[in-house]
């Protein structure tokens, strides 16, 4: 049931546990369900394979049936969904792992992720031990990770004796996340960047329209472009059916290492645009 990469031409990122995961994906996240529906209906149209939603989205029953009607066949999909952070713990983990595939309609899931590492709530060594029961028995492909930082992924490390697929981290070209990737690439952990495009905030920096104007393509290219360049795994949202598009159309160009040295030096110790993960409590 792994998904399988023989009919897309998006490029795959081999993962620690021997799955592929598409580089480039779909989010969902603030598209409310039937909006979601037609979101990723329109996103499978154009030839995206990976889709990323959340229980904490309310959408994973809208994206469920888009996928169901796209008529594509399951081992050409990669469909990720997210634990909230008050499902964590042993139990409460399975018991919500069955609800998200009850909305979004699967028997198999690719990848699960803990949302958050919720440190006051010190639940996420148990949670990780239910997601490693849930991939033993074959119902998830490969197990990960969102918002952890270099010490609570050592600790995790440590105490379950395996290492997360992914840590899905905030990251654009305003907020690198230089020292993370380097650890991430050292424990053989990809990189997937949330808020691709820092959620359309930073689109008028006129670098990117300078460099886009070279290649003869759009500021949300240019930085989807760089994502891609630098191994990282992306999942830009777009209701709008050209951006869409657009947004999938970044393998015909290739940015020099002084473009991506002019988009690196954007970067910034407050470029983030969501919560710090070791504050976060919800
Ligand atoms: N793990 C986590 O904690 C976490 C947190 C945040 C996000 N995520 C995931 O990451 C995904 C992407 O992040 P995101 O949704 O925050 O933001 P994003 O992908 O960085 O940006 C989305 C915003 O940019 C606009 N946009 C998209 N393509 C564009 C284009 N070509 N030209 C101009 N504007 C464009 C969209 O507008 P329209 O939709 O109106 O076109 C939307 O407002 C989420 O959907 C979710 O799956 C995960």
């Amino acid at each position: 049931m792994t998904y399988s990469a023989e009919t897309s031409t998006v490029p795959t990122i081999v993962l620690n546990d021997g799955t592929s995961i598409p580089q480039l994906g779909f989010g969902v996240w603030q598209v409310p369900d039937d909006g979601a529906q037609a979101a990723v209906t329109e996103a499978l149209k154009v030839g995206y394979r990976s889709i990323d939603t959340a229980k904490v989205y309310e959408n994973e029953t809208g994206t469920g049936r888009a996928i169901a009607e796209s008529g594509i066949a399951r081992d050409e999909l990669f469909i990720t969904t997210k634990l909230w952070n008050d499902d964590q713990g042993y139990d409460s983990t399975l018991k919500a792992f069955d609800a998200s595939m009850d909305r979004l309609g699967l028997e198999y899931l690719d990848l699960y992720l803990i949302h958050w590492q919720q440190l006051d709530r010190d639940k996420y060594i148990d949670t990780f031990k239910a997601f490693q029961k849930l991939k033993a028995d074959g119902r998830i492909g490969s197990i990960g990770v969102s918002n952890f930082t270099i010490p609570t992924l050592e600790k995790l490390i440590d105490a379950v004796g395996e290492t997360p697929s992914i840590n899905q981290v905030e990251l654009h070209p305003r907020f690198v996340q230089e020292e993370l990737r380097a650890f991430h690439t050292s424990k053989g952990i990809a990189t997937e960047a949330w808020s691709p495009l820092g959620s359309g905030t930073i689109l008028d920096e006129p670098v990117f329209a300078k460099i886009g104007d070279a290649h003869g393509v759009t500021p949300a290219q240019v930085i989807l472009r760089w994502h891609i360049q630098l191994g990282n795994v992306v999942i830009p949202k777009s209701v709008t059916p050209k951006r869409i598009a657009s947004n999938f159309d970044v393998f015909g160009f290739e940015l020099s290492n002084d473009e991506i040295q002019q988009i690196n030096a954007l970067d910034s110790a407050d470029g983030r645009t969501g919560p710090d993960p070791d504050k976060f409590s919800s």
